[in-house]
């Protein structure tokens, strides 16, 4: 082993390495519980106002007895918790403001590698991206999802039933008292959201480019083999500083490349396609969106799990989990790409078991043949926007109709269930101003809800198109991400109500028909919303955060040089 990076502080002969030993022993350690140790931060999100990771204090334990049984000395150290849902507008606001306090928490400290515990939606991102741009071994911790929603007889999803729910109680359909049921039923343990949702997403992605022990991911959060689980990651966690292992050896073509397999397979969240792309940005490696247009075009939909199809978490575990749905995919994936066992992901997956096919689809009898996610392109989206097919309607993906315009949530929200809304089963619902720097943030508002007039006709979806994203548990015929957005003068600002939109998932195509001369007209006379904040993290985020086919991190926190370890007097 080389010198530890942590011996800067603790081994150091003056009066500033005495005052560091002094001060670890004053919180009631002994000399023999740090000297010469491989020093372990187990970056926590955990908060109050995180149920997800309502088990992580517990879990941190596990993790630490890991990090003393291998001979490491464990430090915990709280991070932003970022709970999906009570962080608003959204978590994806301060995704850049978690990756930063990551790169910068294990900087400033006297630290040798990193345990990062994540799983609600931005946690994982947010993590992996400051790890990745710090360097040091670092291992990732999955939440795992919650216990399956049970409800009236009902297995229940998150976000996907309760949003199922939520238009049958606004259709009418349902009493107050009974939807206020599924408060108490919905969400009934620790752990993130046990549909295929951006969590779900995100932590399977980060076991498949080796960050996780294979097939950790799927683990639900209460079961036992969780905290087996977590104390093996403790003990792994001293061995990657042993042995030098370090994230550029996941941070690979390879591993983007079969994350992104991953995600097709999966049908997993639009979100990913963000995070993904800001994630190899800051290893210094060219993703782009045409690599997941053309992968979805190669991977069949094997996973058949809510939103896109039936199951749940806790059944995809039952079934075989990640390890089980890999083995399914070996033809398609790089199996010599490193995991952090430091053996290939072949080697993870080898013989690795699949128990149920109707969860884990054999690849003869797929969810769908390929295409869980399509990125359209055209004048309403030059660089690009997502849309998920695998949970959208089959008849509106060929699709032309007039456009109804939203300015921005508070406009949306005024006015989608006014009586006299202008609006039929054809008309294509459009929000604006709600990208990276519009809303600021692109938070989780694309899935427009269904006016109420049209719900209580029987209708359940329309076409949407939005520069903001929608939740990985959500559903529908949502174009997604369109770039560049609409608060810069992307072209969403130039669409006026009545005008024809046309979406062609087949040509991947998200067009205007409005001839070229009237939308230069339009251009010249749009002007710029004003920006909302004058000052703080929002104002910081706005000036500096790129677009969403850049992944939307901040300018400054791209991939280069590395900073300068800290001086210590
Ligand atoms: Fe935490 Fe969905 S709210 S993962």
């Amino acid at each position: 082993m080389t010198k530890l990076r942590s011996a800067r502080w603790f081994e150091a002969p003056t009066r500033m390495g005495h005052t560091h030993r002094q001060r670890i022993l004053q919180g009631g350690f002994e000399r023999q519980d740090f000297a010469g140790k491989p020093v372990v931060a187990i970056l926590s999100t955990w908060s109050d106002l995180n149920p997800c990771h309502a088990h992580f204090r517990e879990r941190a334990e596990d993790v630490k007895r890991g990090v003393w049984e291998a001979g490491g000395f464990p430090v915990e150290i709280p991070v932003m918790a970022l709970g999906e849902p009570f962080v608003k507008p959204t978590a994806m606001l301060y995704r850049s403001l978690l990756a930063i306090q990551t790169e910068e928490s294990l900087r400033c400290h006297p630290v040798d590698g990193a345990v990062l515990m994540g799983g609600c939606d931005k946690t994982m991102p947010g993590l992996l991206l400051g790890a990745i741009s710090m360097g040091l071994p670092s291992i990732f911790l999955p939440s795992g999802p919650m216990l399956t929603g049970r409800w009236r007889g009902q297995a229940m999803g998150s976000g996907t039933d309760t949003a199922k729910a939520f238009l049958d109680w606004k259709a009418g359909l349902m009493s107050d008292a009974e939807f206020a049921t599924l408060e108490e039923a919905g969400a009934r343990s620790p752990g993130h959201c046990m549909t295929m949702g951006t969590a779900s997403t995100m932590t399977a992605l980060a076991d498949a480019m080796g960050w996780s022990p294979t097939g950790a991911s799927s683990i639900p959060a209460p079961d036992s083999r969780h905290r087996h689980m977590a104390v093996r990651v403790g003990r792994r966690a001293v061995e990657l500083i042993r042995e030098d292992f370090r994230p550029d050896r996941l941070t690979t073509k390879a591993a983007f490349h079969n994350a992104i397999v991953t995600l097709m397979a999966l049908g997993g969240s639009t979100n990913a396609v963000i995070h993904l792309i800001a994630l190899a940005r800051r290893a210094g490696l060219d993703l782009g969106l045409d690599d997941f247009d053309r992968l979805s075009r190669k991977v069949p939909v094997l996973a058949d799990m809510r939103p896109s199809g039936r199951f749940l978490m806790e059944d995809f575990f039952e079934a075989g989990g990640m390890r089980g749905l890999l083995s399914r995919l070996t033809d398609l994936l790089d199996l010599d790409a490193m995991t952090i066992s430091g053996r290939t992901l072949g080697a993870e997956i080898a013989d690795a078991p699949v128990w149920s096919d109707d969860v884990i689809r054999p690849r003869n009898r797929p969810l769908r043949d390929s295409g869980g996610l399509a990125i359209l392109r055209g004048n309403l989206a030059p660089d690009g926007a997502v849309l998920k097919v695998s949970a959208a309607s089959p008849e509106l993906l060929k699709h032309a109709g007039p456009a109804l315009v939203f300015e921005g949530w508070a406009d949306f929200a005024a006015r989608i269930d006014t009586p006299d809304l202008p609006a039929d089963e054809n008309t294509v619902l459009v929000l604006r101003n709600c990208g990276p720097k519009g809303a600021p943030g692109m938070p989780e508002w694309g899935m427009m809800q269904v006016p109420k007039k049209l719900l209580e006709r029987g209708v359940r979806d329309i076409v949407r198109l939005s520069d903001a994203r929608m939740s990985g548990t959500h559903f529908g015929t949502v174009v997604l991400h369109a770039a560049p957005e609409a608060a810069i003068g992307g072209p969403l600002a130039l669409i006026h109500d009545g005008d024809m939109i046309e979406l062609d998932a087949e040509t991947r195509t998200i067009s205007l028909r409005v001839d070229a001369a009237e939308l230069d007209r339009r251009r010249a006379a749009w002007r710029a919303p004003e920006p909302k904040h004058a000052r703080g993290w929002a104002k910081i985020y706005t000036d500096r955060v790129e677009q969403a086919d850049r992944g939307a991190d901040l300018d400054v926190l791209g991939h280069g040089p590395a900073s300068p370890e800290p001086e210590i007097n």
